[in-house]
């Protein structure tokens, strides 16, 4: 029988997805393997759905957005409860033994798991508690793994948020406004840092640096007041006041990631209007970032992503993730991937440049 190895995408979704399923369907198909997709991550690994892929199934899908094999991010197998109705009400429970008779039932040699924090975590407790052969394909929008310079999914997101605060320039123009503009991110400031000083922003608030209202207000005051009769504010859905508190927009019970942020852009039109007497809108830009076609740059990162795992996989380096650190292509320890999350650095040189052309971060 031919070696079987198992693959899904989980956590959010994220330009690059089918671009990395392809590549690494292909690589394996081409080398003889047989290839078992999961469907909706972890999810369909408890639900036991499956399909096994054909070069058919990868054709025609790496420029697509979204994941052929769809995703979830709230099923982690080892805090785990049925999405049945009867089950609404239940605890979640250890289920990751699951896992390991459904791996053995299918005789896989182990997972590729295409995922974020959430996910990559998952797999790296099934290697370290149950024994289940992992590698581990960095995504997301956030760029926020620290074992990898880069993830694919953020340069798209940073392309679209771009066109929008450029399209959003226009009518703020138009109107004399101060448009606001919140990014997602989480806990991480990568995209509001990009597409902030790639859209020419006024005004970028990051989670990484505290703002101070009185500061952001004052330099929206000093623009108009020198002729330049409209603001750009580019706000990272993770940024609070240095004397305030992250903006939720929900907290989601059950939830590896139960704090659903959102919220802030609205926060501060309202602040700005009552402070200052300009005139603010608010565009939240939700999932526009990481719905669509990928980036060329996207598709060559989830390419070489992809064809790297897939090789991993078949020379038996099992237990690490395809990483891009210091310009090369590289492997790291599994472990090493969900160590710490990847925030922006104050030194960051993009800050200094920023502000050397007069962008304010709203901290001093
Ligand atoms: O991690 C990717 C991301 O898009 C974050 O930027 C955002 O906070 C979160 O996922 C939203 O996730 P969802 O709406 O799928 O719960």
């Amino acid at each position: 029988m031919a070696k079987r190895i198992g693959i899904l995408t989980g956590g959010g979704d994220c330009p690059g997805l089918n671009a990395v399923l392809r590549a690494a369907g292909k690589t394996l198909l081409g080398r003889g393997l047989e290839v078992v997709g999961f469907e909706d991550g972890f999810l369909g690994v408890m639900e036991k759905r499956f399909r096994v892929l054909r070069n058919s199934d990868l054709s025609g899908i790496l420029s697509t957005g979204g994941t052929i094999l769809g995703t979830s991010n709230r099923d982690n197998p080892f805090a785990w409860k049925p999405r049945t109705p009867e089950f609404k009400d239940a605890a979640n429970t250890d289920c990751s033994d699951q896992v390991v008779a459904l791996a053995r039932e299918l005789q896989l040699e182990g997972l590729i798991v295409i995922g974020g924090d959430g996910s990559l975590s998952i797999a790296d407790r099934l290697v370290r508690e149950k024994n289940i052969r992992c590698i581990g394909v960095p995504k997301t929008i956030d760029n926020d793994l620290s074992a990898t310079d880069v993830t694919f999914g953020f340069d798209t997101a940073v392309a679209i948020a771009t066109i929008c605060i450029d399209r959003l320039h226009s009518t703020a123009m138009s109107h004399h406004r101060v448009m606001v503009v919140e990014v997602m991110g989480r806990y991480a400031g990568w995209i509001a840092l990009f597409a902030g000083v790639a859209g020419g922003g006024d005004v970028i608030l990051l989670p990484e640096l505290p703002y101070r209202m009185e500061v952001v207000n004052q330099t929206l005051l000093e623009r108009s007041t020198t002729g330049k009769r409209f603001s750009l504010v580019v706000v990272a859905e993770g940024a609070k006041a240095a004397d305030g508190d992250l903006v939720v927009n929900k907290v989601v019970k059950d939830s590896p990631d139960p704090l659903r942020l959102g919220g802030i852009g609205q926060m501060l039109v309202n602040q700005i209007e009552d402070a200052t007497g300009l005139e603010a809108r608010v565009s939240v830009l939700g999932h526009l970032q990481r719905g669509g076609s990928p980036t060329a740059h996207d598709r060559l990162l989830a390419t070489e992503f992809g064809a790297r795992a897939a090789r991993l996989a078949m020379e038996g380096g099992w237990d690490q993730m395809v990483a891009f650190r210091g310009g090369q292509y590289a492997s790291v320890p599994l472990s090493d991937a969900v160590r710490q999350l990847k925030r922006v650095p104050l030194d960051h040189s993009l800050i200094t440049a920023a502000r050397s052309v007069g962008t304010s971060f709203g901290d001093a």
